[in-house]
């Protein structure tokens, strides 16, 4: 069986919206032929389960099962690859994507040369629904962002309805940024020619079961991928974000030393101590939970991953002072002298621990 469409919804811990959906999407795509392929990374509310009976009973309801994974961008990136149909759509599970914008999406792609349909929040036309005012911000902050990376005046570059001609999505994989929450944008920075676009207006929907998954690391996680697109080639993005931690990390420092030495007046030499290991703690857990999220420890890794990166931080530093007195001894300017010492243990504290810190663990 050839598919004319192939909708592709990743899902985590939406048992309650996905046979609600299924039906939906079946009503209204009557004239065509249409396939639905669910990407699910191991949900443990029962959707595995429940995907697993329907597409036993559906030759057109197909999953994409992942172990150990998570990340929407690439669950839609694998199941828009996974497809044989000329033509992919991508949208959510919880309802909040009008199916009914499916055969109107799909027509425009037999009207125009079209490489993309995008269901825009934003689009004159388009409704809210009860989008709560902090997320509208949000919204609002990440779409002027993006129009940085963007090749094209997309109302709303971060929608996650979309549809897209699959010889598009060949052209522009190999680039495809792939992590985070973000696959719109990263379509469009990644193409290497302006898409050929058109916006449909979206009555976004309030979710009809379950929680959000949008989070706040994930919006960290969007600064990743837009500094990918400015920076990416230049400099990888994890240093920059290492480095940035590191800066927190300088804050810290001087917090505690003020707090030991001038405060509750303890030696120099031991309020010094202190503030680098309170420094370094800080460093390693903020890198955890944000540089490493994807690599993050947990439980005795945490715990040894925490003595592997005061080892590795030590190497560095010693290194660092090593180097900077070495120039120093060359008659170098001071400051140039310490700011190379620093830049170096910078580098080689990023390069140590992405190797012995959080090294590839199996899971
Ligand atoms: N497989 C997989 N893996 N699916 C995921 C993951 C993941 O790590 N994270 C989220 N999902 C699924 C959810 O189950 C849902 O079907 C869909 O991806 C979107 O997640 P929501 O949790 O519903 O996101 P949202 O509604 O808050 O965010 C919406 O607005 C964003 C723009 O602000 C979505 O439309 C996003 O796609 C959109 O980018
Ligand atoms: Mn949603």
């Amino acid at each position: 069986m050839s598919y004319e469409l192939s909708i592709v919804v990743p899902t985590l811990n939406e048992v309650g919206n996905i046979e609600l959906l299924c039906n939906k999407i079946s009503a209204v795509l009557k004239e065509i032929n249409w396939e639905i392929i669910f990407v699910d990374d191991n949900s443990a509310d029962g959707t595995k389960e429940l995907l697993n009976q329907i597409s036993s009973q559906h030759q057109n309801i197909r999953t994409i099962h992942r172990i150990n994974r998570t990340g929407l961008s690439s669950a839609c990136i694998e199941g828009m690859l996974a497809s044989n149909a000329p033509i992919v759509a991508v949208m959510d599970a919880d309802l909040q994507h009008d199916e009914t914008l499916l055969p109107l999406m799909f027509a425009d792609f037999y009207k125009n040369p079209l490489d993309i349909a995008v269901a825009s929040r934003f689009a004159p036309g388009a409704e809210l629904g009860d989008f709560s005012a902090k997320r509208e911000l949000l919204s609002n902050i990440g779409n002027l962002l993006s129009r940085m990376v963007l090749k094209a005046r997309l109302t709303d570059p971060l929608s996650g309805f979309f549809m897209l001609r699959k010889s598009v999505l060949h052209e522009l994989s190999p680039r495809l940024y792939g992590k985070g929450f973000k696959i719109l944008l990263d379509i469009f920075a990644s193409s290497k020619r302006p898409l050929n676009f058109i916006e449909v207006p979206l009555k976004f929907n309030t979710r009809h079961s379950g929680d959000s998954k949008l989070d706040t690391t994930i919006a960290l996680e969007f600064i990743g991928l837009l500094c990918h697109k400015l920076f990416g080639k230049i400099i990888p993005v994890r240093f920059i974000l290492f480095s940035l931690v590191g800066l927190t990390g300088v804050a810290v420092h001087l917090f505690v030393l003020t707090l030991f030495h001038i405060v509750i007046s303890t030696q120099f030499i031991w309020a010094q101590t202190i503030a680098t290991y309170i420094a370094m703690t800080s460093n390693y857990f903020i890198n955890n939970s944000f540089t490493y999220r994807d690599k993050k420890l947990h439980g005795k890794r945490l715990f040894l991953g925490l003595l592997s990166f005061y080892v590795v931080c030590s190497v560095a530093a010693f290194l660092n002072v090593a180097f900077a007195s070495l120039l120093y001894e060359m008659n170098i300017n001071w400051a140039i002298a310490g700011t190379a010492g620093a830049l170096i243990g910078a580098v080689l504290n990023y390069a140590l621990s992405s190797m012995f810190t959080w090294r590839k663990t199996k899971p």
